[in-house]
């Protein structure tokens, strides 16, 4: 059901963007295509060189590329795309989203999307559950973005508690299920 899908998975700058490498793997053994955007501070935590690895494919990670060729990435990549992903995403880009803030490759690329877009939150308990945080995810939600809700449980902050990554199989069925409701509406 994967096979020759086109994915982007947005990588942003939390604890869990080492998931992600693992959620990269999986979905190009699965037969999907997979394409890197990530955040710079997301190239913090692991470095887009994983990445290109694991998915065969240039990663982006900046707006203002010098040896890019001028291909306006963030319209060219929204033009070939089945299905966008967001793991992990940080309280910074789930307000950014929710404000439709383009100050970067990824949240000016997300802007540009017309398919459907996935969005798994990571973070501390306190952060999530700060209600800043719930309203912006409240404002995705509406605007149709689908959130794949967090885990409870250990949080690499050593706390417990909302904000562990969703596990890999529940934002796999997340994307099938995106993808079959996208054929649907056609
Ligand atoms: C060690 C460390 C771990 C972090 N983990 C998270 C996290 O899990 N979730 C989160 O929302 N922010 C986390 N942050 C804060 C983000 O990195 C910060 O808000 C950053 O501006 C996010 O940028 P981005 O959304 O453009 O990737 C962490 C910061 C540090 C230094």
């Amino acid at each position: 059901m994967l096979k020759s899908k086109e994915i982007i998975i947005g990588v942003t700058g939390g604890i869990a963007a080492y998931k992600a490498a693992d959620l990269v793997s999986c979905l190009r053994q699965q037969g999907m295509g997979v394409t890197v955007v990530m955040t710079e501070s997301a190239a913090r935590f692991v470095t887009p060189l994983t990445f290109q690895a694991l998915s065969g494919n240039r990663v982006y990670t900046r707006m203002f590329d010098d040896e890019a060729s001028y291909d306006y990435a963030h319209i060219s990549l929204a033009d070939r795309v089945d299905v966008v992903l967001i793991a992990p995403a940080t309280a910074n880009i789930i307000a950014k989203l929710a404000h439709g803030i383009a100050d970067d490759l990824l949240s000016t690329f997300i802007l540009a999307v017309r398919v459907p877009v996935l969005i798994a939150p990571a973070m501390n308990v306190n952060m999530y559950e700060n209600p800043i945080v719930q309203e912006n995810i409240k404002k995705l939600k509406k605007a149709g973005r689908v959130i794949i809700e967090p885990d409870s449980g250990y949080l690499a902050c050593g706390q417990q508690g909302r904000g562990r990554l969703a596990t890999r199989e529940k934002i796999v069925k997340a994307i099938q299920s995106a993808l079959k409701n996208k054929r649907k509406k056609r």
